[in-house]
Formats: structure tokens, C-alpha cells, sequence
């Protein structure tokens, strides 16, 4: 199955200039959205996984199938403010202001073996934030999956170390 016929490109948004990468064309049909969740469970098994993580919003549609899958639990990144016990945070710098991004404090117990799931990796900058909250929390990233790849921004020079996987690209 060609993944990428199912992603409807959008040209100039949310503004001029942007081909953004609509994946609900994936998730609204079964075969496309349970073949992504199947690739990334085979890309996962050998990595004995513990836990699935994944940043709001796009990262819970794509982590959680994963998790239900593989029988393991979901712990979800939230933005600050969100979640209602006791967190860690991590900020980081956008294009313009910052994020701070939010996990609870037992969401993972030290040793656990964590896949980090996204929809996409674009400049990394919120990638790198999940795996610093995991790590944070003594959790060993075992691996890291998206279902797109944007190559030209370079995110994936900040994953170096890391197993990382993603079932679509776009060089341009
Ligand atoms: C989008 C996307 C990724 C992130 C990728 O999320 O879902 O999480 O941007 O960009 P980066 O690699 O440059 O960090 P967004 O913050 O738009 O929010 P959403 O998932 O809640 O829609
Ligand atoms: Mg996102």
C-alpha cells in the first residue's frame, strides 16, 4: 500500500507558501489508517516497548492504535497547563515565542523501555521536547516512529543515536 496517495497535500496553509500535510485522509479510511499502525507495530516489536508516548494532538492518533495493538500502555505529552497531577515540563523555542510541553511525573517508571510516536517530524523541535520529558523520567527510548518525514527541514540530525523510523517522506 502507497501511504502517501492518502495524505492530501494542502497547498498555502495554514498560510502562504506552505504545502501542509493533511493525514486525515489517512485516518478516516480503515484499510490506510490500520496498514500506518501495522507498519509501525513491526518497525516497534523487536524493540521490546513498554510504553507508547506521544505529544498532543497528532501524536495520540497515531500512538495509541499502536499501543491497543501491541497491548502495552499510553502516556500522553500534553501542553503546559493540561494534565492534572504533578508534571515535569520542558520549553522549547518556536519560530516565534516557545512550548513548554508537560508529562506526568509517573507516567513512566525508570527503566521503561518507551517508543515515541508523531505524525510528523518537521524542524524536531517537538520530538526532541518528548524524548527530553522521557528521559527526564528515567525512561530508555527504544525507538521512534512518525507516519511523515518533512527531509529538507533537517530533524533528523537531532535524532542521532535514536532508532528511528517514518512510513512517508518529502524531499521538497
Ligand atoms: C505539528 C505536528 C508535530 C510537530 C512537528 O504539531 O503534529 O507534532 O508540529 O513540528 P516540529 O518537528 O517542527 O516540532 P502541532 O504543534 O502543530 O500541534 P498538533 O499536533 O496539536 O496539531
Ligand atoms: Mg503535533
Amino acid at each position: 500500500m502507497n501511504l502517501k496517495e492518502y495524505v492530501s497535500e494542502v497547498q498555502d496553509w495554514p498560510k502562504k507558501g506552505v504545502s501542509f500535510k493533511d493525514i486525515t485522509t489517512i485516518m478516516d479510511d480503515g484499510e490506510a489508517y490500520g496498514y500506518a499502525t501495522d507498519q509501525i507495530v513491526e518497525f516497534a516489536k523487536e524493540k521490546e516497548v513498554d510504553i507508547v508516548v506521544g505529544p498532543e494532538a497528532r501524536g495520540f492518533i497515531i500512538g495509541c492504535p499502536v499501543a491497543y495493538s501491541m497491548g502495552i500502555g499510553f502516556a500522553p505529552v500534553r501542553k503546559a497547563g493540561k494534565l492534572p497531577r504533578e508534571v515535569i515540563e520542558y520549553e522549547y523555542d518556536l519560530e516565534y515565542g516557545s512550548n513548554t510541553l508537560t508529562m506526568h511525573k509517573d507516567a513512566i517508571k525508570p527503566g521503561q523501555r518507551v517508543l515515541i510516536t508523531d505524525d510528523l517530524l518537521a524542524t524536531g523541535g517537538t520530538i526532541v521536547a518528548t524524548i527530553k520529558l522521557v528521559e527526564a523520567l528515567g525512561g530508555i527510548v527504544a525507538g521512534i516512529a512518525f507516519l511523515i518525514e518533512l527531509d529538507y527541514l533537517g530533524g533528523r540530525n537531532l535524532l542521532e543515536g535514536y532508532e528511528t523510523v517514518s512510513l512517508i517522506s518529502y524531499d521538497a
